[in-house]
């Protein structure tokens, strides 16, 4: 067949709105990655804070950041997708609210909020507070399985331009302390991995420098710690998988390709990430820019500073990859 005739064919069966197996594209890569600049998004969040109200829009989200200004209030609702928030400045007075628990979120924590979980956010504070806001809302949309519930009394207030709250009736820590490791007996066993938790950075720190003291390694990764599920013991959630790693001073690590695609934020350091093999691809990083390695790319990290240890935060989809034995890696 010429190529002339098949074009034609392929026009044909486009325009009765069909699709045919050989029209499938080359696997595509995603768009190239690129630094998210943290000092090119900070100032962007600000003005959209001036430029837009939180009755405006359900999330404030630049970049991957989201920002609720001294003062603000994010009003209740619930969705099928469940979220993460990885804190990254505040100065701790702002709080999200889920499932009646009143999270304050200090830089560093990780909140988890699961699927159909309430949620509002609230900042009585001095200080912008601004968090890395991951969902997983591409596998959710894909399956058609998107949800949203708001309370009865969403309806805004007209004269105090309010928007719904949940009534606090958790204090801070308290789904950590019913999944904790004295727990009710009626949820041992429990096969809901579902659950609000809060990881402080507080106890996340120690445990990182301490591996790193005792050379507690992985070659491919440097000091690796993954924020386990507290009923489950795996992964953080069944779509989503978060984990902080330290690079010891210096540090470079060996290159090595996975499935599944991860999103970093630098908690603090200065680095510099490469991708691929043949025609390397350096992604420069350092305090608060956020990067992806998208799947299946080879891959190593660099801390550039010889005195400092440099800490990544990430989220990926590898938890789904597993699932679906799907989950594939490659080490150099
Ligand atoms: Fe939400
Ligand atoms: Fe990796």
């Amino acid at each position: 067949m010429s190529a002339d005739r098949l074009a034609a064919l392929n026009q044909k069966i486009l325009e009765k709105g069909l699709f045919a197996y050989w029209m499938r594209p080359e696997r595509r890569r995603p768009p190239d990655p690129r630094v998210t600049r943290w000092r090119e998004v900070y100032p962007l969040l600000l003005d959209a804070a001036e430029v837009m109200g939180l009755e405006q829009t359900e999330r404030r989200l630049v970049g991957g950041y989201q920002i609720v200004m001294p003062g603000e209030r994010a009003a209740a609702h619930r969705h099928t997708m469940s979220a993460m928030r990885f804190v990254v400045t505040g100065d701790g007075t702002a709080y999200t609210t889920c499932n009646g628990e009143q999270m304050f979120m200090e830089p560093g924590d990780l909140l988890v909020q699961p699927n159909w979980g309430w949620h509002d956010h609230s900042n009585p504070g001095s200080q912008p507070v601004i968090w890395m806001d991951m969902l997983d809302n591409a596998l959710v949309g894909l399956l058609e399985a998107e949800f949203w519930e708001f309370p009865p009394e969403r309806e805004r207030d007209p004269e105090r331009e309010r928007l719904a709250q949940q009534p606090l009736t958790h204090p801070d820590g308290y789904h950590n302390q019913f999944y904790g490791v004295t727990r009710p007996a009626r949820l041992v066993g429990s096969p809901n991995p579902w659950v609000p938790f809060a990881y402080k950075f507080r106890d996340t720190l120690p445990v990182l420098e301490r591996m790193a003291a005792e050379e507690e390694c992985d070659p491919h990764d440097g000091v690796l710690l993954e924020y386990t599920n507290p009923v489950t013991g795996g992964h953080t959630l069944p779509t989503m998988g978060a984990r902080i790693q330290l690079l010891r001073p210096g540090e470079a690590t060996r290159s090595h390709r996975h499935t599944g695609s991860v999103r970093y934020l630098v908690v603090q350091g200065q680095g510099v990430s490469t991708l691929d093999l043949d025609e390397p691809k350096a992604l420069d990083w350092e305090d608060h820019d956020q990067f992806t390695i998208p799947s299946w790319r080879w891959h190593q990290h660099r801390n550039r500073s010889t005195t400092a240890p440099a800490i990544l935060f990430s989220i990926g989809d590898f938890p789904i990859a597993e699932t679906f034995g799907l989950y594939r890696e490659e080490k150099a």
